[in-house]
């Protein structure tokens, strides 16, 4: 009988009230914190963003805009027709002092693309007539300069290699064996005038 009283009056307890925890809502300075912290974030997102675009390359090898490249096979011989690359828009050249340049395959007047003419060894631009040497020198025609360039980097067998200059003059092989050749179709030279 005791033991049943004692067991009541312990279930007649009211529960303990849960500790309330307050929560402040953040100050006006706390809320500019906030802000200012996010806004910086973001900046810095973007121009780390901004930073691995730019050093990233744009084209890819082998896509007009990136960088072709040849074994020395590709290249023509001396007094070979030049070799036409049309997925970059150029020309392998080989000079008759046994040089070489990559020219530029669209016409400097309104933008056709010439063809090279076996029988007149030289560039004919099928659109208004403008000529080139094999050289992409103008030769006559309503064309303002000579056809544009692209930089070119060869290596040679002997492990040297020779590059265009700024102004994209052929780059001369003295009878060199080639063992590649690099043209950057991003890095188009402009010839002054019409030479
Ligand atoms: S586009 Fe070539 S001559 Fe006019």
């Amino acid at each position: 009988m005791a033991t049943a009283s004692v067991t009541k009056a312990k279930a007649a307890q009211p529960a303990q009230a849960e500790p309330v925890v307050e929560v402040s809502a953040p100050t006006r300075r706390e809320f500019l914190y906030y802000i200012w912290g996010a806004s910086m974030a973001l900046i810095l997102g973007q121009a780390t963003a901004g930073l691995i675009w730019f050093a990233l390359p744009r084209f890819k090898e082998g896509e007009f805009g990136g960088t072709f490249t040849f074994t020395g096979e590709d290249v023509p011989e001396v007094g070979d027709a030049p070799t036409n690359i049309p997925s970059g828009r150029f020309w392998l050249s080989r000079l008759e002092d046994d040089s070489f340049v990559a020219l530029y395959g669209v016409c400097t007047h309104l933008g056709c693309l010439p063809k090279w003419v076996e029988t007149n060894t030289r560039f004919e631009c099928p659109c208004h007539g403008s000529k080139y040497e094999l050289n992409g020198k103008w030769i006559e025609g309503p064309a303002p300069r000579s056809l544009d360039r692209f930089k070119t980097t060869i290596t040679f067998e002997d492990g040297s290699t020779a590059a265009t200059n700024d102004d994209g003059d052929p780059i001369p092989l003295e009878g060199k064996r080639i063992r590649s050749i690099a043209v950057n179709t991003g890095a188009r030279i402009r010839r002054n005038g019409q030479v």
